[in-house]
């Protein structure tokens, strides 16, 4: 298993490129589903998840090629397998949204039930009654949800979500393009890959009002036609280069970031005492003086997203007072935190919340990679440290970061690859 080993203390300063966003590409390959297309994704990013979802859509059949030097992803062709089995599922749970596309389009789908993961339990309980009230009958048998419609057509509806969640409002809409009718989601998810991809289905046909705000209203019955659509700047790597240049004392150029899509991001790391100045290019983010504590808790956008949680702590670790970061979207993300205490980070925390006390500067040490934005935070409190870090377990890195060691050595770091 490979590893990274980071030694740390230079504060970077030059041009980084932020790829496409993962959890954008995710749900517009699986909208490849609603089309005969040939869907054309350009800007796409290169990254492990890109390639299990690849493997799910050509395990349904279709035809995906992915032109990594040209950076983009061609996806055509017709569904012929309608189960998306265990062994793919179980990889990465965003194969959920396979359920809704298939669901619409082909009347049936077999999708295994993703189970939890290291940042907790993440039911599919709202996809599942979403698209039960669109008129699939759905049973779970046999750790697979089996879904049909009936007369082959799903039936547009009003659906309020309960709670807002990023993945069901996806597959709801892409479902309610193919429905009979009118669909109106209320309290709809408004992360910026949500407008993403709704963009994307507007391309390809599909009719939808609200893009960007909390209801959106989608006209059903339109059949989906080619397309070729940018997949949008990654707002999560662009959060976590941020984090780089404050963490280090230095100065990054984020070539393709957008400050509206940090949310309050952008506002939390200015409280903090770095600069965020928008350019005719991307976003430059620089630390000029000391970094302050400043409390924070994970919201929906456009409130602190939580996939930036443990990158922001990272960054507290050596700030100068306390700040107290409450998690509200998931229940165990907190695993990033005994191992920055590993590198001399003074945290305590309880049940969903954690108190921050900066000290001077962290040391750097062997530490275990988790989850995907935990590693990352570790490479950040490395890029922060007094002598050398090793990160473990750089698969989870991998998953949603596209050379993340080149982009950084490319910027001043000591970082290198160590392959295991
Ligand atoms: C997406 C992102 C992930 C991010 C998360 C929250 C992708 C591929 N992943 O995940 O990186 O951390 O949004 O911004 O885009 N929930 C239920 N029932 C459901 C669905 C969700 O109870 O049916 C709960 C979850 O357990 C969680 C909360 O709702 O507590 C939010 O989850 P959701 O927004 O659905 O996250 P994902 O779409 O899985």
């Amino acid at each position: 298993m490979d590893r990274i080993r980071i030694r740390g203390g230079k504060p970077l300063s030059g041009s980084v490129p932020i790829s496409g966003a993962k959890n954008a590409a995710l749900p517009l390959m699986a909208a490849g589903l609603l089309a005969d297309g040939p869907l054309v994704l350009t800007n796409a990013p290169d990254l492990a998840d890109i390639a299990t979802m690849t493997q799910l859509l050509r395990h349904h059949g279709l035809l995906v090629e992915h032109d990594k030097a040209a950076r983009t992803l061609s996806i055509s062709g017709n569904a012929k397998e309608l189960e998306a089995p265990y062994d793919i599922v179980r990889k990465m749970r965003a194969s959920v949204l396979v359920l809704g596309p298939l669901l619409a389009r082909y009347g049936r789908a077999r999708v295994s039930l993703p189970g939890g993961c290291a940042i907790g339990t993440r039911p599919v309980d709202l996809h599942i009654k979403g698209l039960e009230q669109l008129g699939a009958e759905i049973e779970i048998t046999s750790g697979y949800i089996e879904a049909r419609a009936p007369g082959g057509k799903l039936r547009g509806a009003r659906i309020i979500f309960p709670t807002v969640s990023v993945g069901a409002t996806e597959n709801l809409l892409m479902a309610a393009c193919l429905a009979e009718g009118e669909t109106e989601l209320v309290n709809a998810a408004r992360e910026p890959e949500i407008g993403d991809l709704a963009m994307c289905l507007m391309r390809m046909g599909a009719r939808i009002e609200g893009i960007g705000t909390d209801r959106l209203r989608i006209e059903g019955g339109a059949t989906l036609l080619a397309a070729t659509h940018p997949i949008v700047p990654d707002r999560i790597e662009a959060g976590t280069y941020a984090c780089a240049a404050a963490i280090t004392g230095g100065q990054l150029h984020l070539e393709g970031a957008r400050l509206e899509h940090l949310g309050s991001v952008a506002r939390v790391l200015r409280d903090a005492g770095v600069d965020v100045a928008e350019t005719h290019t991307g976003l430059t983010v620089t630390r000029r003086n000391g970094l302050r504590g400043a409390d924070v808790m994970t919201e929906p956008f456009p409130g602190f997203a939580t996939d930036m949680q443990a990158q922001y702590m990272a960054l507290m670790t050596v700030a100068e007072g306390a700040s107290m970061i409450t998690e509200t979207i998931f229940e165990n993300r907190f695993m990033h935190v005994p191992e920055l205490m590993r590198m001399g980070a003074r945290i305590n925390f309880h049940g969903s919340s954690a108190i921050v006390r900066g000290v001077p500067r962290l040391s750097g040490a062997p530490v275990m990679a988790t989850d995907l934005r935990a590693s990352v935070s570790l490479v950040l409190a490395g890029l922060a440290a007094e002598g050398e870090t090793i990160v473990n377990r750089v698969y989870h890195l991998d998953r949603g970061y596209e050379s993340v060691e080149a982009k950084l050595a490319a910027v001043g770091a000591d970082i290198e690859r160590l392959p295991g």
